[in-house]
């Protein structure tokens, strides 16, 4: 299924996450206010098997708990402070169900779920990801990326109407998926680079694909300015309203 987004469209990185807590229903919000044309948020499996929405793999960084995502129960994870770290005046935040982000946000914006099961490839994450979009009825309003192609493949497998985004790190390993073999390996309608990776010749090489191209994550205007000249579909961006607010439109054509 194309994807139903503009060009360029403005990804806000796990939310409006450079004014409020990333991968935070508060974060999410303010995106939609701050007129993010898609939201990107981190999906992984908690311990007791429900898809829960957070960056890292471990609880420290973002909420005032210990310990990996991957071992602690939802009852305990619900319990944790996600806002505080970030600014005392979020501290009501808590780590977001999959579930919740999509009975809350969706079909209000376009949302991007990254698939990180990183660490734990062969878990059923992308199974239960697709069973929760279809409940909800969001096929056309979601996009699966991830890093690992077999993800992908599988989250295709379960739901092929979602449109898939390829992630590509910079490297050799990246520069190989940006080529003809990430397309063979994955049927993806998006190639997601790292934004040092995006060169004239990769965007031209994803849209011979009929593939658009979206690349992470970009939070300078004079980087953005190249990107979009060079005719990048999409960045992500952990402060949309850098490109959304009248004063900082970028091109004519949003
Ligand atoms: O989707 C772009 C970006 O989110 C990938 O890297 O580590 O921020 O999830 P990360
Ligand atoms: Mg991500």
């Amino acid at each position: 299924m194309p994807i139903p987004l503009p060009t360029p469209a403005i990804f806000a990185h796990r939310g409006a996450s450079a004014h409020a807590p990333e991968n935070t229903l508060a974060a999410f919000e303010l995106a939609i206010r701050q007129g993010a044309d898609a939201i990107e948020l981190d999906a992984m499996l908690c311990a007791s098997g429900e898809v829960v929405v957070i960056h890292d793999e471990t609880l420290e960084r973002t909420t005032d708990g210990q310990g990996l995502v991957s071992e602690t129960p939802l009852e305990v994870l619900r319990q944790l402070d996600a806002g505080s770290y970030f600014d005392p005046a979020f501290s009501g935040q808590r780590i977001p169900t999959l579930e919740e982000v999509l009975e809350s946000v969706g079909g209000r914006i376009y949302i991007n779920i990254e698939l990180k099961n990183y660490t734990t490839p062969r878990d059923p994450l992308p199974e239960r990801v697709a069973a929760l979009v279809e409940r909800f009825g969001l096929e056309e309003s979601v996009l699966f990326s991830s890093f690992n192609p077999w993800t992908l493949r599988r989250a295709h497998a379960r739901l092929p109407r979602v449109p898939l985004g390829l992630l590509t790190t910079p490297g050799w390993m990246g520069t190989v998926l940006n080529g003809p073999l990430g397309r063979l390996l994955v049927p993806y309608e998006a190639l997601h680079p790292e934004r040092r990776s995006v060169t004239p010749a990769l965007v031209a090489a994803a849209h011979r694909r009929g593939a658009r191209l979206h690349t992470y994550t970009v939070d300078d205007p004079a980087e953005a300015r190249y990107l979009f000249a060079l005719g990048v579909d999409g960045i992500f961006t952990n402060d949309p309203l850098l490109w959304t607010m009248d004063g900082g439109r970028l091109t004519t054509d949003r």
